[in-house]
Formats: C-alpha cells, sequence, structure tokens
C-alpha cells in the first residue's frame, strides 16, 4: 500500500493507531496509548502519514509519525564554544520526542522523510517561537546512526540515552523558503 501526500495532525478518530508497529515496543505503546493523550493535554505533538487508502475498519494505517515538544537544555551541556555566547538560564529548544516508521514502510526513504517534515515543521513554529536547537533522546545506537547521517551531533547521556542535537540555524539552510531571522 502506498503512503499519502501530507503529513497531518494524529486524529484518533480517523487513525489506526493499534496497528502500527515499527519493530520497538516503546515507540509503539507510545502511539497505540499516550500520544493522543498528549496531544489532548497539550504537552506534545503528534504528525503523521497516513496511508493512501483505509483498512477495512475504515481506518488509516500509520506509515510513519513524529512527536515534538518544547524543552530546554542547559547551556553546560553544549561545547564551550557555543555555550559561552549563551545565557545561564535554560536554553529554549525542541524536543523531537519520537519519531517512527511502521516495519512495512522501513528502508524505502520515509524515516528521511519523516525527519525532513519534523525538522521543516520545528522551523516553522521557530518562526513564532524561537529555540536554540532541536534535540532528540537516541532509543539505541542504530537511531543514533540515522540521526548521526542527518547532521545530528552528540550532547550529552541523559537517562541512560545518547541526547544528540542539531542547531536551528543549521536547520534553517536546509529550508531557505522558511523565515529564519
Ligand atoms: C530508524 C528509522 C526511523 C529509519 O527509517 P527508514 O524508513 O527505514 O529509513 P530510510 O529508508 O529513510 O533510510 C534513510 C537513511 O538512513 C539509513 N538508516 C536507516 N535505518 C538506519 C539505522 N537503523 N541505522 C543507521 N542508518 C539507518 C539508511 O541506510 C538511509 O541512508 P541512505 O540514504 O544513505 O541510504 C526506522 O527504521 C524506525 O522506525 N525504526 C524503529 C524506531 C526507531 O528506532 N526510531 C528512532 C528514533 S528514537
Amino acid at each position: 500500500m502506498s503512503w499519502a501526500d501530507t503529513f497531518v495532525e494524529l486524529d484518533k478518530a480517523i487513525h489506526d493507531r493499534a496497528s502500527f508497529d515499527c519493530g520497538e515496543e516503546e515507540l509503539n505503546t507510545f502511539l497505540h496509548t499516550q500520544a493522543a493523550k498528549h496531544m489532548e493535554v497539550g504537552v506534545s505533538r503528534t504528525m503523521l502519514l497516513p496511508a493512501s487508502a483505509p483498512h477495512p475498519n475504515g481506518k488509516y494505517p500509520i506509515c510513519s509519525f513524529y512527536t515534538a515538544a518544547p524543552s530546554s537544555i542547559s547551556r553546560e551541556t553544549l561545547p564551550e564554544t557555543l555555550a559561552k555566547k549563551l545565557p545561564h538560564y535554560p536554553v529554549p529548544v525542541f524536543l523531537l520526542a519520537q519519531l517512527a516508521v511502521h516495519s512495512e514502510y522501513q528502508d524505502q526513504g520515509l524515516g528521511k522523510i519523516t525527519l525532513i517534515k519534523a525538522l521543516e515543521y520545528l522551523l516553522e513554529v521557530n518562526a513564532h517561537m524561537r529555540a536554540y536547537a532541536i534535540i532528540v533522546d537516541c532509543l539505541n545506537d542504530n537511531a543514533e546512526q540515522f540521526y548521526l547521517k542527518y547532521g545530528f551531533e552528540e550532547l550529552c547521556k541523559y537517562n541512560g540515552r545518547t541526547r544528540m542535537f542539531i542547531l536551528m540555524k543549521t536547520v534553517a539552510q536546509l529550508f531557505p523558503y522558511i523565515s529564519y531571522n
């Protein structure tokens, strides 16, 4: 089955959360049971790419998704050359909290598309409310390799995971049609 043309916000009445399986239980469980609740209470937003046609139950399978939320880091976690230009209070960032592709659709470039869409979306948000960088807490070495490929750098260890970051000004270079300054 092919995927649709555009990413849309998760809607539990339309999207078939239960059938999503990316091979990582933690990410599956998040989408099945938490993503919609987190949107309802206003702590994160989940965007997804549905399949182009619905299941027999009328709901659309989810091909990939990402979840983003505002967050902050301490400047001390950043490399010295960056840190010295920043204030001592918490530095605003966007957290790319989750990103996954359904196993059926992996290795076809959809992870790359989903990441690019997440970066584009966060740069658009940044035009209204500034953030210094995008951070991601990698679930495993594979995720780390995936983000390294796209310019993320290691920031620190956080809750036993490798936290990586990419500066918003670097993301802006990828999308010259989105206002940055
Ligand atoms: C990691 C994941 C998002 C990649 O999605 P995908 O659709 O399979 O990846 P793509 O086909 O778009 O591949 C894009 C590039 O990343 C590389 N890549 C894909 N999976 C990778 C992995 N696990 N480790 C390292 N590189 C990887 C591909 O080789 C490709 O590189 P290329 O363009 O030079 O050929 C997907 O495998 C997934 O959802 N995994 C389970 C959840 C997970 O680990 N999420 C990470 C966030 S914590």
